[in-house]
């Protein structure tokens, strides 16, 4: 357990290859958490940048945001649910534990998401680096998983590794082929809804869709010892590393200044957005379009942790789509407010809120239906990609761009207003209910 409660944060500036102390977190006196305030001699540097919105250079301390225990923009850097489960264990801890936030600072890997880290010294950064082959970590990952035992010298071996990223399913930031990526790992939850194959292929439907994602790769990686399956293993290119650098990444949830764990309005995340983007009214267009893949592809996980933005001190703009993972099974909610307060999970419901993305109202629906096109026309090559079942499959094919799911969006008047014939969507744009396939994966 690390002894300091004052740890220091230092960040990779645009261009530059090594870090520099960018300031302390100590007990704030306004309100639990830790404030932070920046170094003097961050604050000197010619090229200084504010690391988030709510950080404007300036040598006052910032309070903590409530609910986050610190300022947002430096919580964004910290592990969550999965890397905490991952440093509890180490410690015999039960995942329920909740240690300070220093510990989990001070104790995950270095190479994490953004230009942060966090370090006891201001004078000497050392970085907590990862390690150990995909199947090693993928193997720990498992065992952890599974609450399995692992042994303490592998435990210790891979921790930087499996605790850089963010996020509540295993994974890891690795490197392969000389190129790094975001590892997710297959848990028992798989062989329920096939989360790992499904998310493979909506990163495929939504690049037919238009919308930027990472290069993504499904590998098998083979257990050793007791256990002689073979796990799958998604591997998405890490979009914070630019040729070796470090960009500066913040989440939905920092840009919006919306401070509790759940909840958030896309409304308001867009019209934060809107001063910080370097072109405001592509902005809106940017959002709605997600959101409306996300709903076509049945991606409920929704939350404002689940969209990222680059930050260059003064412009905040959209990373690449990630987390497009779609829970096959069970009836989908929506976790974060479209407009006026709903979470309905419904095309139809987006589309009504259209004024709040800077849209007009035959705009937002030809959108909408572009993206059911684009599931429809493309998931059954999108589930080929992910190497799904026949099962899995056709609960993919049956349970995404349902007919709940897009309401009465008129696909005929939105055709004709772009001069298209009705066309025949081989049954299966489906017209009828959903009802989920009786199959077994
Ligand atoms: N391609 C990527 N490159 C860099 N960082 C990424 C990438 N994809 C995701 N991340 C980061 O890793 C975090 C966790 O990823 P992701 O949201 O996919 O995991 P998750 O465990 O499924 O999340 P959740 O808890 O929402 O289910 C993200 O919040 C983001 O900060
Ligand atoms: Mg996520």
């Amino acid at each position: 357990m690390q002894s300091s409660d004052t740890p220091f944060v230092w960040a990779y500036l645009p261009d530059e290859v090594a870090p520099v102390v960018a300031g302390v977190l100590a007990p704030s006196n306004v309100r639990s958490g830790l404030a932070f305030r920046y170094a003097n001699s961050y604050l000197a540097r010619p090229n200084r940048i504010a690391l988030g919105p709510e950080l404007p250079l300036d040598s006052r301390p910032f309070p903590p945001d409530i609910g986050h225990g610190m300022p947002s923009t430096i919580r964004d850097a910290m592990p969550d649910s999965w890397g905490r489960q991952v440093i509890n264990r180490e410690l015999g801890r039960g995942m329920e534990d909740k240690l300070s936030d220093v510990v989990y600072m001070l104790m995950s890997g270095s190479d994490r998401v953004g230009a942060l880290d966090f370090q006891e010294s201001s004078a000497e950064y050392r970085p907590r680096a990862g390690g150990g082959s995909l199947r090693i970590v993928a193997e720990a990952a498992a065992a952890i998983d599974n609450a399995e035992p692992l042994g303490a010298d592998r435990e210790r071996a891979v921790r930087n590794t499996l605790t850089a990223a963010g996020g509540s399913q295993p994974k890891a930031y690795v490197t392969l082929d000389g190129r790094e990526w975001l590892a997710k790992f297959e848990t028992p939850y798989d062989r329920v809804s096939p989360l790992i194959k499904a998310e493979r292929a909506a990163i495929y439907v939504a690049e037919q869709a238009g919308i930027d994602v990472p290069t993504a790769r499904l590998l098998r990686v083979a257990r050793q010892g007791v256990d002689p399956r073979s796990d799958l293993v998604l591997l998405t290119e890490r979009f914070d590393r630019d040729a070796g650098r470090r960009r500066m990444v913040l989440s939905g949830m920092t840009v919006a200044q919306h401070h509790l764990p759940s909840g958030g309005s896309y409304p308001q995340l867009l019209e934060q957005l809107r001063p910080l983007s370097t072109s405001p009214p592509k902005q809106g267009r940017e959002l709605f379009s997600r959101l409306a893949f996300r709903l076509a592809m049945r991606i409920d996980d929704d939350h404002l942790r689940n969209v990222a933005f680059f930050w260059d001190g003064e412009h905040a703009e959209f990373t690449p789509a990630f987390d497009l993972s779609p829970d096959l099974v069970g009836t989908p909610t929506g976790l974060t407010d479209i407009g006026d307060g709903s979470r309905e999970f419904s095309l139809e419901a987006l589309v009504s809120k259209y004024a709040y993305y800077h849209l007009g109202r035959d705009e937002a629906r030809d959108i909408a239906l572009a993206m059911v096109d684009a599931v429809v026309d493309h998931r059954a090559d999108a589930a080929d990609v992910a190497e799904m079942t026949e099962a899995e499959k056709a609960l993919l094919v049956t349970s995404t761009a349902t007919r709940d799911i897009i309401g009465s969006l008129n696909r005929t008047a939105a055709r004709a207003s772009r001069g298209e014939q009705p066309r025949d969507r081989l049954g299966r744009f489906d017209e009828k209910p959903h009802t989920p396939p009786d199959v077994t994966l």
